[in-house]
C-alpha cells in the first residue's frame, strides 16, 4: 500500500485542521504498530521483562485520564478475556486520592498520549513509593511517565497536535491488544492478531474514504442539537464514553455516553422530540437488547442513528461496519464518532483543534 500520509510530520499540509489529518493517519499508525510489535510472522515483540512481570501479576490496574481512560476500559476486557488476568481501570485523579485495596501482586499500566498528565504522574509516584512495577504506554518518549515507570512502550503514532485525541486512542488499544496477545495462550485464543489488525486498518480506511456521508449526518443531526446521547452495551459501552467526550469537547454539544440498559433507570426522562440518540451495536450477543433500548427512545421522539457491524445489521441501520474480532471492534467503531465530532465542530464554525478551556496536556491537578 502507498504510504501517502507520513504519520511523523507535524505540518498539517492541505488539511484544514490537525484533527482530520490525525484521523486519516490511523490506518498508517496501525500498520506501523504491526511492523514494530508483531514483526516476525505475527509473534509479539515487547520485551521479556514486561511479559515476565505481567505474567507474575494477580491483577492489572490500568490508570489514565480522559480518552486514555476510555482506551483502558477496552484494554481491561482484552487482558481479562485474552490473558485471563483480572483487570480494573481507574481515573488517575480518583486513584491518586482514594487508592483501592490492592491485590497481592498488582501490576500497573499507565496510558497517556503526552506522558505528562499531572493526575497520572501523581499516581505513578505513589506506586513507585510502594514498590510496585509499572508499564507506561505513551506517544512521547522520554516523557515523565515514560521515565518514571519500570517499563515503557511507545505508541509511535507520530505527533498528535489536536487537543481531541484520536490516533493515540487507537494506538493505545492496539498496543493493549498486542500485550494481551503476548500474555495469552495463543493456542486457545484462536486469533491471528496481525491479520485482524490489517483488516482493521482497511476497515478504517473505508470509513475515512466515505467521510462525506458522516459529515451529512453531523450537519443534519448534531450541529443544531443542544444535547445528544450515545448508547451501547459490553465493549460498546466503553466506546460510547469516548464518542461522547469527542463530541462535547470540540463541538460543545452536551453529550452523554451511556450503558444502554441504564437509560430506563432515569436518563430516559431527558429524551424528547428530536433528541439525537446514536446507538452502537457491534456485539451480536447484545445487539437485540440495545435495539430494544433504542426503540424506547424512538417512542419518545428521539432522532436515532445506528452504527453496527455486518453480523448484527438490519435493513434500517444507518452505518454498517465490516465484522471484526468482537473485542477489537472499538478500533473501527470509534472512527465514525471521531468524524461526527469533527464535522459537528466544523459545522458550528469552531476551532476544531483548539476547543475553549482545554489544553492538549493537562499538567495541573
Ligand atoms: C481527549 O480528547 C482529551 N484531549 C483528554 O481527555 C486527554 O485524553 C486526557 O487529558 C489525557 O491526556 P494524556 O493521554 O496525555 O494523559
Amino acid at each position: 500500500f502507498h504510504l501517502d500520509i507520513d504519520a511523523t510530520e507535524t505540518d498539517k499540509g492541505a488539511y484544514p485542521f490537525y484533527m482530520l489529518k490525525e484521523i486519516d493517519e490511523q490506518p498508517v499508525v496501525i500498520r506501523h504498530l504491526i511492523s514494530r510489535y508483531l514483526p516476525k510472522d505475527g509473534q509479539p515483540q515487547i520485551g521479556e521483562g514486561i511479559v515476565k512481570d505481567m505474567r507474575a501479576a494477580d491483577r492489572i490496574y490500568i490508570v489514565a485520564a480522559g480518552t486514555s481512560y476510555h482506551a483502558g476500559l477496552v484494554g481491561a476486557r482484552l487482558f481479562e478475556r485474552w490473558s485471563g488476568i483480572p483487570t480494573e481501570v481507574h481515573v488517575s485523579s480518583e486513584f491518586a486520592y482514594e487508592q483501592p485495596l490492592l491485590s497481592e501482586k498488582p501490576f500497573f499500566i499507565f496510558l497517556s498520549q503526552s506522558g505528562e498528565t499531572a493526575d497520572s504522574r501523581e499516581v505513578l509516584q505513589n506506586i513507585n513509593a510502594q514498590g510496585f512495577k509499572s508499564l507506561t504506554l505513551t506517544n512521547v518518549e522520554k516523557s515523565t511517565l515514560w521515565r518514571e515507570a519500570t517499563y515503557a512502550l511507545p505508541l509511535i503514532a507520530g505527533p498528535e497536535i489536536a487537543v481531541a485525541s484520536t490516533k493515540a486512542y487507537v494506538a493505545q488499544i492496539t498496543v493493549e491488544a498486542i500485550l494481551a496477545y503476548a500474555l495469552a495462550d495463543r493456542e486457545q485464543l484462536d486469533v491471528d492478531l496481525e491479520q485482524e489488525l490489517s483488516k482493521i486498518a482497511i476497515a478504517i480506511q473505508g470509513i475515512i474514504d466515505d467521510k462525506e456521508q458522516i459529515q451529512a449526518v453531523a450537519e443534519e443531526m448534531l450541529v443544531p442539537a443542544h444535547h445528544a446521547f450515545y448508547i451501547g452495551r459490553g465493549v460498546d459501552s466503553a466506546v460510547v464514553l469516548e464518542a461522547a467526550l469527542k463530541l462535547k469537547e470540540i463541538s460543545y454539544v452536551q453529550t452523554e455516553g451511556f450503558a444502554a440498559g441504564e437509560l430506563k433507570h432515569g436518563t430516559l426522562a431527558l429524551i424528547e422530540e428530536d433528541t439525537p440518540v446514536i446507538a452502537m451495536m457491534t456485539q451480536p450477543r447484545l445487539a437485540g437488547l440495545v435495539r430494544g433500548n433504542l426503540a424506547e427512545t424512538q417512542a419518545r421522539g428521539a432522532k436515532t442513528y445506528t452504527i453496527v457491524t455486518q453480523a448484527v445489521a438490519k435493513p434500517e441501520d444507518d452505518l454498517v461496519l465490516p465484522d471484526i474480532n468482537e473485542l477489537l471492534t472499538p478500533l473501527v467503531s470509534v472512527v465514525p464518532t471521531q468524524l461526527l465530532a469533527y464535522y459537528t465542530s466544523l459545522g458550528r464554525g469552531l476551532d476544531v483543534d483548539h476547543p475553549r478551556n482545554l489544553a492538549k496536556s493537562v499538567t495541573v491537578q
